[in-house]
């Protein structure tokens, strides 16, 4: 039955969380606000957020678990992908714990956690599963034979689909992030008011920044046209008076092509597998339009799907925890020397 600490530190949110046996037993969050006049995730401002909030999110972590720090058997820690010195300050508060406890330290994958999040829950997946990861950061989908054995078999080739979110919620002068914004607006707006293009990939890839650069002209023309025009017609003013009048019809629209890229994909992956337990996964997973959709494409084929709890979607470390867990099962283990990566390598 063991106890594991686990440390999330990925981008801006610094998380902490304490599992026994696979049972979450607190699961805390500190977001890091100063973002938002930024418009996006500053690396340094995150890194030295962390540096503030690591102390105290453990502590209020172990506190609600009612664990001390004597009772833990693990360390956990994500390893990457991430900003690194956002990475540095989370591997370097369980490397020194996990030195100071003499227990052993789990390392442990990002955007695996995600998938993994789906068995926190009572009623989990079969394997194996497919899950579509959606994140700021990455859009993939897995294919999981196990809690610690999967494969990537479909990426996007540029933005992640939580991007596409946030550079759009930009171009309509939203604050970041700006996913959530635009899922609130959509709630009030017609889907197919405005027919965004989906872009010709073939396999399970993805692929954004086409979307992206037709919603930027079909913007800066003020709703007239989606076609690429190197002189606009619409005034400044004109451009913003569009944007405020029809609001929740673009978004609505917007968020509908976003749905209808994923859930294509997943299908087709479903098709080309024969796996019928789909699961999502990552901070876009929040989105009441990819969750509704999501619902209706399984009804209509017959699968059996999941989504994970609302707070663990978006980064957390209640992941991070329940992914150590079966690490620890596995005797899997890191070096004290361990040093985390930027990069997204399984
Ligand atoms: O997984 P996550 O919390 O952090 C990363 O690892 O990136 O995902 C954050 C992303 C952001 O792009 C955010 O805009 C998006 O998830 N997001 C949403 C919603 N909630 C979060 N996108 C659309 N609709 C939402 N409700
Ligand atoms: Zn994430």
């Amino acid at each position: 039955m063991p106890t594991i600490l686990a440390i999330e530190s990925s981008c801006d949110e610094t998380a902490a969380s304490v599992c026994t046996d696979g049972r979450i037993l607190s699961n805390v969050i500190a977001t890091q606000k100063i973002h938002e006049q930024y418009g996006g995730v500053v690396p340094e401002l995150a890194s030295r957020a962390h540096m503030q909030h690591i102390v105290p999110v453990v502590d209020q972590a172990l506190k609600q678990s009612g664990c001390s720090l004597q009772q833990l058997d693990a360390i956990a820690f994500t390893s990457a992908p991430g900003l690194i010195g956002a990475l540095l300050v989370g591997a370097q508060f369980a490397k020194s714990l996990a030195l100071a406890l003499d227990k052993p330290l789990i390392a442990v994958h990002h955007m695996q956690a995600h998938v993994v999040a789906n068995l926190i829950d009572d009623r989990k997946p079969a394997f194996p599963f497919l899950c579509l990861t959606v994140s700021g950061g990455h859009t993939q989908i897995v294919l999981c034979e196990s809690p610690t054995k999967m494969n990537v078999i479909g990426q996007t080739i540029d933005d992640a689909a939580g991007e596409a979110f946030d550079k759009t919620a930009k171009m309509l002068g939203l604050p970041y992030p700006g996913g959530p914004l635009i899922d609130k607006y959509a709630a009030n707006g017609n889907p197919y008011a405005y027919k965004f293009p989906e872009p010709q990939m073939q396999g399970l890839d993805f692929s954004f920044s086409g979307l992206k650069t037709s919603i930027l002209y079909f913007l800066q023309n003020a709703g007239t046209s989606l076609v690429f025009k190197e002189s606009f017609s619409a005034t400044e003013e004109e451009r913003n008076q569009f944007k405020e009048t029809h609001m929740a019809d673009i978004c609505a629209s917007v968020q509908h092509r976003i749905v209808t890229i994923l859930l294509n994909k997943l299908k087709k992956a479903s098709e080309q597998t024969g796996i019928k337990d789909i699961c999502i996964a990552g901070g876009v997973s929040a989105n009441s339009g990819l969750r509704k959709g999501l619902q209706q494409l399984g009804e209509e084929q017959g699968w059996n799907t999941f989504i994970p709890a609302f707070q663990y979607c978006t980064d957390n470390a209640a992941m991070i925890a329940i992914t150590a867990y079966y690490k620890y099962l596995e005797n899997d283990f890191a070096p004290l020397d361990i040093e985390p990566s930027a990069r997204a390598e399984w």
